[in-house]
């Protein structure tokens, strides 16, 4: 099995991308893994897993592969540890790849000859697979045949293969990207929101266990508060608040996480009290002063900020417009009242012209 990293930036304490120190992407070495290895540990997501407990069930019950699935969302909520549990509670092999990283028609093709029968094949941001590879996928998903073909020039010969029946799990931040034929082509498909805090404490207090790092609930809530509705950015801050503990709370010894501790940490990393962190407050003030409230294009935003536009919608802004501080409009992006209030400036800055 091969993990791949996201190429997203991981050098934000409160990016949803993994970063270095995350142990499910190193492995035993980084430290114990915060990941849900079942369904029943599984917090949060409801829906999603009430569904996949079903059809996993159900497909085991026929002797059978679990149909596609496709899993869209935000970064950091959990896709990829889906992905383990639905190939661990069907009793097979997980595979991953990741979209962009998979090159070459024979990658693909030497993974999908290596399956066995029921195996789960993981691609992470499947909406950025080439796209010669995503129609090697098709017949692959649709028929589980592989065409190949062998040779060039006159002397070129199709070859098919039969492949084993076995499950896509696809993972996508942008349903929107993938193209009609493939996303028709998974029997399942499903859709993660951002956590609500009461979750997202459950969470901060279970890898707390499991790190051995003593947590108070009012620690615990002001953690889970401060990041932004995803699990990935809960564990993150926990580790970071819980080395602030150690070295300036407890000077060395195992002090406990109290909301007082994670308030002083936090407000060292620069994580304010709604989660959002120096660049998401530079995005706002952006918009609300560079460019009158808005509305402003995507691409003159990510100029002005000198930020990549994919990383502006793939990763700052989903947050920000369930926050209610930026709103996403034909004309552009505009500042709500509420990201002014948050930021100190008077809501005289609003966008004056008729957004409807
Ligand atoms: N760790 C990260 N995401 C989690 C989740 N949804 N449930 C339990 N632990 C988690």
């Amino acid at each position: 099995m091969t993990l791949e990293r996201s190429p997203l930036p991981s050098d934000r304490i409160v990016n949803p991308a993994p970063a270095p120190d995350d142990a499910e992407e190193l492995g035993p070495s980084a430290g114990p893994s915060l990941r849900p290895s079942s369904m029943d540990e599984y917090i949060g997501q409801r829906k999603v897993v009430e569904n996949l407990k079903l059809f996993i069930t159900a497909a085991r019950q026929r002797g059978d592969a679990l149909d596609h699935v496709l899993l869209a969302g935000p970064p950091g909520l959990g896709k990829t540890t889906l992905a383990h549990i639905v190939a661990r509670e069907m009793g097979t092999q997980l595979h991953c790849l990741t979209g962009p990283n998979v090159e070459r028609k024979g990658d693909l093709a030497a993974v999908l000859t290596n399956l066995q029968p029921g195996d789960v094949l993981f691609i992470d941001e499947i909406h950025r697979l080439p796209k010669a590879l995503e129609e090697v996928l098709y017949g692959a998903m649709e028929d589980f045949k592989l065409d190949l073909i062998i040779g060039q020039g006159p002397a070129a010969r199709t070859l098919q293969l039969d492949l084993p029946r076995f499950t896509l799990v696809g993972a996508t931040t942008r349903t929107g990207l993938l193209t009609n034929p493939l996303r028709d082509r998974f029997g399942v498909q499903l859709r993660l929101d951002f956590y609500p805090p009461e979750e997202l404490e459950r969470v901060v207090s279970r890898s707390a266990g499991i790190l051995g790092v003593p947590i108070g609930a009012d620690g615990a809530s002001e953690i889970a508060r401060r990041s932004r509705g995803t699990p990935r950015i809960a564990n993150r801050l926990l580790k970071r608040v819980r080395d602030f503990s150690q070295v300036k709370a407890g000077r060395g010894g195992d002090a406990s996480i109290t909301r007082d501790v994670s308030r002083a940490a936090l407000a060292l990393f620069e994580v304010d009290e709604r989660g959002l962190d120096p660049m998401d407050r530079r995005i706002l003030l952006a918009v609300a002063e560079k460019f009158d409230g808005g509305p402003v294009g995507v691409d003159n935003l990510s100029s002005a900020l000198g930020e990549d536009r994919e990383t502006l919608e793939e990763v700052y802004e989903p947050f920000l417009i369930q926050e209610g501080l930026l709103q996403r409009t034909p004309r552009g992006r505009v500042v709500t009242r509420a990201a002014l209030q948050h930021l100190g400036l008077p809501d005289d800055r609003l966008p004056l012209i008729d957004l409807s």
